[in-house]
């Protein structure tokens, strides 16, 4: 198929566009220039980046080609010749752009990833298969409990931020779309995507990295002081969160995997996915990975009465981390129905979220942020 794909330069779009590579497609890849980087070279270092192998330039100018805009405005703010010739010329659109931050300000919600899907509907209605297939995520199920059904959106259900009520709103304009018969559809919904489970490699802007980054620099503090006492002491570091509650983690790849088999699938147009782990890890056994790992004393989650209790050192963790705190209380169940009847026995089944991954993941974000500091210094020299 050709493709035009939105969100390349992404975590999981990069990932994503190397598979559809990789399995024969050809994409048209829709992104924006930044920093004085163009969308080619941008796309070039994070394919290079997470793949060294990736034979880009075999591909670029034959199976791959780059449309250099952002989302907004009309016709992706392309020109309305090459719009139509881009839309011409693909199959369907994988709409996998939005803005991921959990809490910016609503008028970049709508514009980016309200407006930006509406776009893409458009844009679908002129592709060859009228085709549109988008990336959501679990989390559109807001703060509902219990078991949630692929088939099931309540757009104007109760969310824990801004950026899960503008996916929620999203997603219904495209099933809205799709009952018109404007377009036909397929709807992916990821939870929260985590590193490759080949070589742990993520975005350094992804909230985990973000999350494991702030608790490595912390723990550097802790040592520090701790050196400085000079005496042995028992040490637990207090981290609010329910350590019964589960977090549903998944690997980039599996995501990408998932999606790349799915939109060779007649049967799935029309349906929604849940790209979850089936066995999702609870907060209790993530938090023993995480501390192994970063070689912590003791990490210890405690309960919502003990927040005012807490250290200047933990308060200060806290604080810097609180957009994800919200995570950590509860979690639906995502029902995978849809996904096993229509993968059948081709169902990629996620690598289990164990200590060897997380060790590998806390690794490469080590490893990553000792680079950009060595950059940093570089600069400054
Ligand atoms: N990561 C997760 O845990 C997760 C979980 C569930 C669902 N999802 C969904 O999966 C999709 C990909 O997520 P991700 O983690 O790969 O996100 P990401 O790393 O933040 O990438 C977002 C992509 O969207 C593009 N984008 C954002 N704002 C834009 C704008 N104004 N104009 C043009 N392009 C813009 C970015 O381009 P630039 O590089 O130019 O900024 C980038 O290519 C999103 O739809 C997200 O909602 C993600």
């Amino acid at each position: 198929m050709h493709i035009f794909l939105t969100g390349a330069t992404g975590f999981l779009g990069t990932v994503l566009l190397r598979d559809l590579l990789i399995r024969g497609h050809t994409v048209t890849a829709l992104a924006r220039a930044k920093h004085g980087i163009s969308a080619l070279d941008r796309i070039r270092g994070r394919l290079f980046d997470y793949d060294s192998n990736f034979l880009f330039d075999q591909a670029i100018g034959n199976t791959l080609f780059i449309a250099q805009q952002g989302l907004s405005g009309e016709y992706f703010g392309l020109d309305k010749e090459d719009y139509f010739r881009y839309a011409g010329l693909a199959d369907m659109i994988i709409h996998n752009a939005a803005c991921t931050e959990l809490e910016a300000d609503w008028s970049i919600y709508e514009e980016v990833n309200i407006r930006g899907t509406k776009e893409a509907i458009e844009f679908a209605a002129h592709t060859s298969g009228k085709s549109l297939a988008y990336t959501s995520s679990a989390y559109v199920a807001g703060t509902r409990s219990g078991r949630v059904y692929e088939d099931e959106l309540i757009a104007e259900g109760s969310f824990r931020n801004g950026y899960e009520q503008s996916k929620a709103l999203s997603e219904n304009e495209v099933r809205k779309a799709a009952s018109s018969g404007k377009i036909r559809a397929m709807i992916f919904r990821p939870s929260i995507i985590i590193g490759s489970s080949s070589n742990g490699w993520m975005c350094e802007e992804h909230h985990f990295f973000d999350f494991i980054f702030r608790l490595s620099l912390i723990h550097k503090i802790i040592l520090k002081q701790l050196s400085s006492l000079k005496i042995k002491v028992d040490y637990q570091f207090r981290i609010p969160g329910d350590p019964q509650t589960t977090k549903n983690f998944v690997p980039v790849d599996y995501v990408a995997n998932s999606i790349s088999q799915l939109i060779e699938k007649s049967q799935a147009w029309g349906k929604a996915f849940h790209l979850t782990h089936p066995y999702p890890l609870k907060l209790k056994m993530l938090e023993g990975y995480v501390q192994k790992a970063l070689g912590w004393l003791e990490i210890k989650l405690c309960s919502k009465e003990e927040i005012k209790n807490l250290s200047p050192l933990e308060q200060r963790f806290f604080r810097s981390t609180k957009i994800y705190e919200k995570y950590f209380w509860e979690e639906p169940f995502f029902d995978q129905s849809s996904l096993r009847l229509v993968l059948g026995s081709c169902l990629p089944v996620p690598e289990p979220i164990s200590q060897e991954l997380v060790s590998q993941i806390v690794e490469f974000i080590k490893v990553k942020h000792i680079r950009r500091k060595n950059l940093k210094l570089n600069r400054d020299k």
